[in-house]
């Protein structure tokens, strides 16, 4: 029988008399197996979610009053805890989402690597002594928490994003409320049990299942009632846009991880393989459902046709299916992303060439893939597709298409290429492949993208480094590594005056006398 999940609020499951779902029920399900229902998830209402940020709220001074390094144990404990369930937890991942098993190792070590890098920073949380213009005066700058945060993921990297949130928000001192995806909600709970078990106190982690329009009013209350101080949003656009909107009529600025339509220019100088081995990666790793996917291959016209044989030949041959094997890619996430895809393939147009599959849309016994790997009537696999021939103007190159569809098109001089890797008006990720070094710097200046590569895929970002975009992309914030200690933190200034009477700063400042007409005999 599958789990019955169910949100916690306060260290208490919100279940019983009628709250436990007042939202109603829906189930989780395994992608690539249909039948296997994971897990039954209790919706809450936007009442339980504004309960949650009071929760939130109430717990945080007291958890910022324990020593940052402490806390810094803490985040310590969650990544040896998170270590030795790390098989456990990508074989949940597999399940839940299809992502394959390797892929889910990594997304588990990345949870590893960001409690890594924050575990040492319980013990820095460094702020500044900075001089004064007056004597018998000092100035210092602090580091203090926000508040209760509420943080809204996505299912596509179930655990590894929601970290990279979790940990920089805890160890600097604040309480959170975490909505994940609903048909990633056992992955969720699992990774919430074990950061857990870290020893955290009650009201400092919670956990909210509920659905996006109950979420929406329940940030709305809980920002009204002066009980959410910051929201981490990662996924769509137009959910980041309505997000941002909120929290700015309450002065708040969201952090947003949003879509990506990322770029990758092939110039003539590149090594074609490994720009394919690139191509095949990020446009199709993870059934193209990270918003560091690759949207579009430009590509110079020079090398077209050899990379797209190239290209072509290797997607036809990659492995797909059964995520429990070795294969490039599973299913779609979810019935909804399935459903979307199939309206992206309705963009396609008659000057478009197809490639990289040997039929389109859902695979099935009917409409088989050449060499699938499984029963594809299982599950929710869709056929790869290479779109050849992309024209400036077509959907398919200005909006984001989650799932496993890239696009080529071609260019002739790098000022063009840059400026067709820009229209969409994203900015996430993006790649060049070539071997002179100023074609590296001429991309990188003219980038509008937050992460850029060289001679590297667009996705597979190291969880140390900022993260985040620009445009459509996001506002701006950036996550991971020291940047993101911006977002849970806020810079106070202090000044001590100990001279024992008022100093007038600007006013009552020594000056030296300089003789500014002075000049060399030479
Ligand atoms: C996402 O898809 O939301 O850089 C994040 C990458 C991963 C993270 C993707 N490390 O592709």
């Amino acid at each position: 029988m599958a789990r019955t999940i169910v949100s916690v609020v306060g260290g208490r499951a919100v279940t019983g008399n009628g709250e436990g779902a007042p939202a109603g029920t829906l189930t989780s399900v395994n992608p690539s197996l249909l039948t296997d229902v994971v897990a039954e998830v209790g919706l809450a209402s936007a009442e339980t979610f504004a309960a949650a940020c009071a929760a939130a709220k109430q717990a945080q001074p007291a958890w910022a009053d324990v020593p940052a390094p402490v806390r810094g144990r803490a985040i310590a404990a969650m990544s040896r805890i998170v270590e030795a369930n790390k098989e456990a937890l990508a074989r949940l991942v597999t399940r839940e989402l299809g992502k394959p098993y390797a892929e889910a190792l990594g997304e588990v070590q990345e949870i590893i690597d960001t409690c890594d890098f924050f575990l040492g920073e319980g013990r820095r949380l460094y702020g500044q002594t900075v001089p004064s213009e007056m004597p018998d005066k000092q100035l210092f700058t602090f580091r203090v928490p926000v508040g209760s945060v509420a943080v809204v993921t996505a299912g596509n990297f179930p655990v590894a994003v929601p970290s990279w949130y979790l940990v920089p928000a805890l160890v600097t001192g604040n309480a959170v409320v975490w909505k994940p995806a609903e048909y990633a909600a056992a992955s969720a709970m699992a990774l919430f049990e074990l950061l857990q078990a870290a020893g955290l106190p009650e009201g400092v982690l919670n956990i909210v299942f509920a659905d996006g329009e109950a979420t929406f009013a329940g940030l709305e209350q809980a920002l009204q009632a002066g009980t959410l101080d910051k929201i981490g949003f990662t996924g769509s656009t137009a959910v980041g846009a309505r997000i941002g909107e909120l929290a700015g009529r309450y002065l708040q600025s969201p952090c947003l991880e949003l879509g990506g339509k990322n770029p990758m220019v092939v110039t003539p100088s590149a090594g074609l393989e490994l720009a394919v081995e690139g191509a095949l990666f990020s446009g199709f790793g993870t059934a193209g459902q990270r918003c560091t996917s690759l949207g579009t291959v430009i590509v110079h016209e020079s090398v077209h046709d050899e990379f797209l044989a190239r290209f072509g030949a290797a997607v036809s041959a990659a492995a797909v299916g059964d995520p429990a094997q070795d294969v490039v890619y599973g299913p779609m996430l979810d019935q909804k992303f399935a459903t979307r895809f199939e309206e992206y393939l309705g963009w396609l147009q008659p000057h478009h060439k197809i490639l990289g599959s040997t039929g389109m849309g859902k695979i099935s016994s009917a409409n088989p893939r050449e060499g699938f790997v499984g029963n594809p009537d299982a599950g929710l696999f869709y056929h790869p597709v290479i779109v050849d021939g992309l024209h400036a103007s077509d959907a398919l190159f200005r909006q984001e298409t989650f799932g496993p569809i890239v696009g080529v098109m071609t260019y002739a001089r790098l000022d063009e290429a840059i400026e067709l890797a820009n229209a969409p008006g994203y900015g996430l990720s993006s790649s060049i492949y070539t071997n002179d070094p100023r074609e590296v710097f001429q991309f990188r200046r003219g980038i509008s993208a937050g992460m850029v590569s060289v001679n590297n895929s667009t996705s597979g970002a190291e969880a140390h480094l900022p993260f985040g975009g620009n445009g459509k992309s996001g506002n701006g914030s950036r996550q991971s590594g020291i940047w993101v200690l911006d977002q849970f933190t806020r810079w106070q200034a202090m000044n001590w005056d100990y001279s024992g009477h008022l100093q007038k700063a600007q006013m009552d400042v020594t000056e030296l006398v300089a003789d500014l007409d002075f000049r060399l005999k030479t």
